[in-house]
């Protein structure tokens, strides 16, 4: 499971992660493997904060959909060139990664400040937001035709699209301490429009053209 913040991050770091989001947290880290932080977190707030109401909890829950569809994405190309082990791991990465960002969208709804000017309100009832739905469905759907030059292509599109755009200007604005150490976290290496091309190119050199050819 690759995490924004890992398990290493977290035992580094004990008291800013016990006062960003508690002792039982922090604890829950220590003592196993099987949850990231963000899952930790998004449970917590579920049973003890409210959600951002409204117009702006829904653009938050609209981003979340968007990185949760993108990850089905992922996971269909991971499907898809399982038979090569070193393709089918880099998508599950992928995958992994984007049920992370979801997380964090969900994890936004509860920090923002219900007093909090905020200026990015994306809607599902904008058209541009429906028709970027439609179009991630569509290509979810065509996964299984692609071959995995097609595939690549594919994903430095949707690396490139406002996806991230979204995504990362509503983590911006939320501008709590909480957040701002996901994003700080995020913009390092782990930052997709600019990680992603790269590790297409390091994996196709991985493979060279023999491996590419029997992987397609
Ligand atoms: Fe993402
Ligand atoms: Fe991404």
């Amino acid at each position: 499971m690759q995490a924004v913040i890992d398990r290493g991050f977290c035992l580094k770091n004990p008291v800013k992660i016990i006062q960003l989001f508690g002792l039982d947290v922090f604890v829950g880290m220590l003592l196993s493997k099987d949850k990231t932080l963000l899952q930790r977190i998004a449970e917590k707030y579920q049973a003890r904060r409210v959600p951002m109401p409204g117009a702006i909890g829904n653009a938050y829950k609209l981003s979340a959909l968007f990185e949760f569809r993108v990850a089905h994405i992922y996971a269909a190309m991971a499907e898809r060139f399982k038979s090569n082990p070193d393709v089918h791991r880099f998508f599950l990465d992928l995958r992994d990664e984007e049920m992370e960002h979801g997380r964090l969208m969900l994890a936004c709804l509860y920090q923002i400040a219900v007093n909090r000017e905020v200026e990015f309100v994306p809607s599902v009832r904008d058209q541009e937001m429906r028709e970027s739905l439609n179009a991630l469905r569509e290509v979810e759907h065509r996964v299984p035709e692609m071959s995995l030059e097609e595939a690549f292509k594919v994903t430095n599109e949707l690396e490139a699209g406002e996806v991230n755009v979204i995504f990362g200007r509503l983590l911006t604005q939320v501008g709590r301490a909480e957040t701002e150490l996901f994003a700080e976290q995020l913009k390092g290496a782990q930052s997709h429009p600019e990680s992603v091309p790269r590790r297409i190119k390091e994996l196709k050199a991985r493979l060279g053209p023999d491996g590419l050819a029997a992987a397609a």
